[in-house]
């Protein structure tokens, strides 16, 4: 007798409760009528390989990976893709029939999408872009921008070695801007992104002067609690057209559940809903 085989997901992570990927995924399932399941997993930093091997011998196609997970993601996997290795993070690993562990990051692609979707007039080659923050997410940015051909990308983080290292490593359309000076960088920006913590539901008072930011400017923030954070608020203010960061959440979502469940889900208002609730 032969029983049909449920494909499974999830997310791993330490702490993992707080992801928004499960509903994200269980929306996508019931939506599209696919008998899966993807489970939150908390695993810590020392059982992450043994827990990666084991899940492909218990049904599960590929997981998603979140902090403090992805670089160890990346070098537990035994292949990764070029965006992956570039950023140096993997968000979406699957695995082979063998159980090979191919790793993927999906962030960029979620964060362009993201924009196409929600600022359909933006042209991210009309001029310089600023990024605030130089930490993990702004790596997956970093690519994204360059990939979508942003002549320049001024980055400005608190702690300014930081935005150094990205400059050396990343080329010379990179240029780094003092945090003090950040206001002024805003000048002449067609492409703004916060990738801070700043502006998170109890975190600190958005500290850089916005005068200087152009009306013409898109604007996004990968904080999407509150979903308009102070950045997002003066900016819609100004005239820009803004863009919250929950959309990224959702894009970067799409190819690990088409990978896994074998169809591709939109990223329509049912899904911000269901990831709201
Ligand atoms: P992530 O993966 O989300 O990017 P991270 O690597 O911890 O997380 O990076 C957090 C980013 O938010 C960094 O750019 C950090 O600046 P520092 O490199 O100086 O730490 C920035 N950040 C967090 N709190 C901040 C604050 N109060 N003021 C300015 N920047 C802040």
């Amino acid at each position: 007798m032969t029983h049909p085989i449920i494909p499974l997901a999830g997310v791993l992570g330490a702490p993992v409760a707080h992801s928004r990927s499960p509903q994200l995924h269980q929306h996508w399932l019931a939506t599209l009528g696919i008998a899966g399941y993807y489970i939150p997993m908390h695993v810590e930093g020392e059982d992450l390989e043994a827990a990666l091997r084991l899940l492909p011998k218990m049904g599960f196609k590929g997981v998603n990976i979140t902090v403090p997970h992805k670089e160890l993601a990346l070098d537990i996997a035994d292949h990764a893709s070029d965006q992956a290795v570039r950023i140096g993070a993997a968000n979406t690993l699957t695995f082979g029939p063998d159980g090979a562990i191919h790793a993927e990051n999906t962030d960029a692609y979620g964060f362009e999408m993201n924009l196409r979707q929600n600022a359909p007039g933006w042209q991210p080659s009309v001029g310089p872009a600023v990024l605030f923050g130089a930490g993990g997410a702004a790596r997956a940015v970093v690519v994204a921008l360059l990939d979508a051909g942003v002549p320049e990308i001024r980055v400005a983080n608190r702690t300014r070695s930081r935005a150094d290292i990205l400059a050396q490593e990343f080329g010379d359309r990179l240029t780094v801007v003092d945090w003090n000076e950040a206001g002024n960088a805003l000048r002449d920006a067609a492409t703004v992104v916060n990738t801070t913590s700043l502006g998170m539901t109890g975190q600190a008072q958005w500290p850089v002067p916005l005068d200087a930011l152009p009306a013409d400017a898109v604007v996004t923030d990968l904080v999407y609690a509150p979903l308009e954070t102070p950045l997002l608020s003066t900016a819609k203010a100004k005239g820009c057209v803004c863009v919250d960061g929950l959309g990224m959440l959702l894009h970067q979502g799409v190819p690990g559940f088409d990978m896994w469940f074998g169809a591709r889900p939109e990223v329509d208002a049912a899904t911000r809903d269901a990831v709201l609730r």
